[in-house]
């Protein structure tokens, strides 16, 4: 197949989608695809008389680590000669049309809100992933965490606030703060008092203007994949200090991952059942990960659905894939031909 790899864009994921873009890349072409790296922010800036020839070109071996902290997007804006504020460079959409089907290898806001979905929609692309619906219910926690409450899926109890209209959210002690559309544990604190309280919002709102203050649940740290409403293998991450914060999630040798989770047989069923059942209510279509917390108690909690979820070797769905033996080549190629499910 001709295949675009779209990553990068302009949100605050946009080191981790270029690792994964660029890890998803070399799996395709290792199994005899021709495909093309695209930044969906950058465009393609090299000169080309017909995008088709695009997928015939040597592909760069470089890759670009991520930080520690999440990317500067001003920085990144200044950057580009385009001078416009759309999210997409320069000869985007022509290129991804080129191809038999786009991969969408991006993450956070404007890749995973359903934005970009409905537009290659409208402009008849096929893309990897689920919908625009599936997209923007699974990105807004305040919208996900009401379809779970009334689908009888377990949330932490939360309040969302708005910037200019935020009354304080009591929710007592400890508390998480978090925006409401955000990824990747940006923007997030786990907060113990009034004064970290204050600090957390201001940070929050420096994102996005709506915030969740959701109560702090204590407990053990499990994700599920669903790929075509089927649950893969359960992981539990360890983080070896603090939450599961960015840096946690990308450094390596910070946090432990196991996989599969060793949990009870019954735990392992219950959250599967529960992950392919936020999967249905939150319209998910091709695949997704879902988080959970697991209380002393082995109530579960549901804190959300990612529809882009990281893909790079060592991100958590291809280590499920793993444990299916499942190689990270062979993945990239099912969820390509789940997708296409979308279109038949
Ligand atoms: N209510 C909670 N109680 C305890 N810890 C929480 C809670 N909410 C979030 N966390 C911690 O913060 C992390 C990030 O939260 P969450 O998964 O809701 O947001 P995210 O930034 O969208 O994550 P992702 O990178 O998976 O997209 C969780 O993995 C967990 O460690
Ligand atoms: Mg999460």
């Amino acid at each position: 197949m001709n295949i675009v790899v779209l990553c990068g864009g302009i949100s605050t994921e946009r080191d981790v989608s270029i690792t994964s873009g660029t890890m998803v890349a070399k799996a395709l072409r290792e199994r005899g695809h021709r495909v093309f790296l695209l930044d969906s922010f950058f465009g393609c800036t090299e000169p080309y008389s017909r995008p088709a020839e695009l997928f015939l070109r040597e592909a760069s071996s470089e890759t670009i680590p991520v930080g520690e902290s999440e990317p500067d997007l001003d920085k990144i804006r200044a950057l580009r000669q385009q001078d416009n504020n759309s999210v997409l460079g320069d000869n985007v959409l022509e290129i991804c049309r080129a191809a038999d089907i786009t991969f969408f290898a991006l993450h956070g806001e404007e890749g995973e809100n359903g934005q970009l979905q409905a537009v290659f929609d409208v402009a008849g692309i096929k893309y990897t992933g689920c919908g625009y619906l599936g997209s923007a219910l699974a990105m807004n926690k305040t919208l996900s965490k009401k379809l779970f409450e009334c689908s009888g899926i377990l949330t932490p109890a939360g309040i969302t606030v708005y910037a200019g209209n935020a009354p304080y959210a009591d929710v007592g002690f400890p508390c998480v703060v978090k925006p409401c559309s955000g990824g990747s544990s940006v923007g997030t604190s786990i907060v113990s008092n009034r004064e970290e309280y204050d600090a957390a919002l201001e940070l929050a709102f420096k994102y996005e203007r709506a915030v969740i203050v959701e109560r702090y649940i204590k407990g053990r740290e499990l994700t599920v994949g669903v790929i075509d409403g089927v649950a893969m293998p359960v992981v539990e991450i360890i983080p070896k200090e603090g939450f599961y914060d960015y840096k946690n999630k990308y450094q390596a040798g910070l946090t432990t991952e196991i996989c599969p989770a060793p949990i009870e047989d019954e735990v392992t069923s219950r959250i599967q059942r529960l992950s392919e059942k936020v999967n249905e209510v939150l319209m998910i279509e091709a695949y997704c990960r879902v988080d959970f917390l697991m209380d002393d108690s082995g109530e579960l909690f549901c804190l959300e659905a990612n529809t882009l979820p990281g893909m790079t070797p060592t991100s958590l769905i291809p280590q499920m894939a793993t444990a299916q033996g499942k190689s990270f080549g062979e993945l990239c190629e099912e969820i390509i031909e789940v997708s296409l499910k979308k279109y038949l």
